[in-house]
């Protein structure tokens, strides 16, 4: 019995058809970004290294407008950045040492000082960037945010019943206990951050993701289905999660 979908869902082949939607779907946030700068937000684990590889590769490289676009992160595990734990690290991993980002650009989430400094400093970081201490729902932060889905089913590193899930004015904040390996403190944006932005894709690919899948669409109170975006959002899952 296939499992209802979340709104706006698109089933694709696998994670290769998946990584050249969102691929296509980044094109489009830049296109369409009204500013010169464009405000992408990176989500950490492994399904999105497919994405990283193939926009750093042949088929993308030339058509991203790299000296216009911020890099931001959703989420990371509070490790140095060359700790193969880090966000921070698998992007830079996947994007390769031949992607043209600025290094001004690269937006990551500092931690030699522990998750709550990180947290307080990323915040701050997010803010200047934005050039307002409110976030204006008619102005949003990000042209685009991806993310990713856990399957206890949360997103960042937004876990079910942690404190995280009702930071209201915070734009990032510490997650001193991760929900789900690896078991580090956490940095993550929370839901008014993550919600300020035209657009929103979730990434979901692989049989692990049925059951989270599954949960959301029975209506659970998972964080990855709290997310209420100024702008759209759209799910790209494999057939694999999906089935
Ligand atoms: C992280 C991510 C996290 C991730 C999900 C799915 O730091 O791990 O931000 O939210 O998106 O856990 O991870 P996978 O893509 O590895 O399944």
């Amino acid at each position: 019995m296939p499992t209802a979908l979340p709104p706006g869902a698109e089933v694709l082949a696998d994670a290769d058809a998946v990584a050249r939607e969102a691929a296509a779907r980044l094109l489009a946030a830049c296109a369409e970004a009204p500013a010169e700068r464009v405000a992408v937000c990176l989500s950490g684990g492994s399904t999105p290294k497919r994405l990283y590889r193939l926009l750093a590769g042949p088929d993308y490289a030339d058509r991203l407008p790299w000296a216009r676009i911020h890099w931001f992160f959703g989420d990371d595990r509070a490790v140095p950045w060359d700790d193969p734990r880090s966000n921070v690290h698998m992007v830079c991993e996947a994007f390769g040492p031949d992607a043209p980002i600025p290094a001004s650009h690269l937006h990551a989430i500092p931690a030699d000082h522990g998750a709550e400094a990180a947290a307080e400093a990323y915040d701050r970081t997010l803010r200047a960037f934005y050039g307002a201490d409110r976030l204006d729902p008619a102005r949003p932060l990000f042209d685009l945010v991806l993310l990713g889905l856990g399957e206890d089913g949360h997103t960042a590193s937004l876990f079910p019943g942690k404190p995280a899930l009702d930071a209201g004015d915070a734009l990032a904040v510490a997650v001193p206990e991760a929900g789900l390996e690896p078991f580090v403190p956490r940095v993550t944006l929370t839901f008014p951050a993550l919600a300020s932005a035209r657009r929103t894709l979730f990434l979901v690919t692989g049989a692990g993701k049925r059951a989270p899948l599954a949960r959301l669409a029975g209506g659970e109170d998972l964080p990855a289905g709290r997310l209420r975006s100024a702008g759209t959002v759209a799910w790209l899952l494999d057939a694999a999660a999906a089935a």
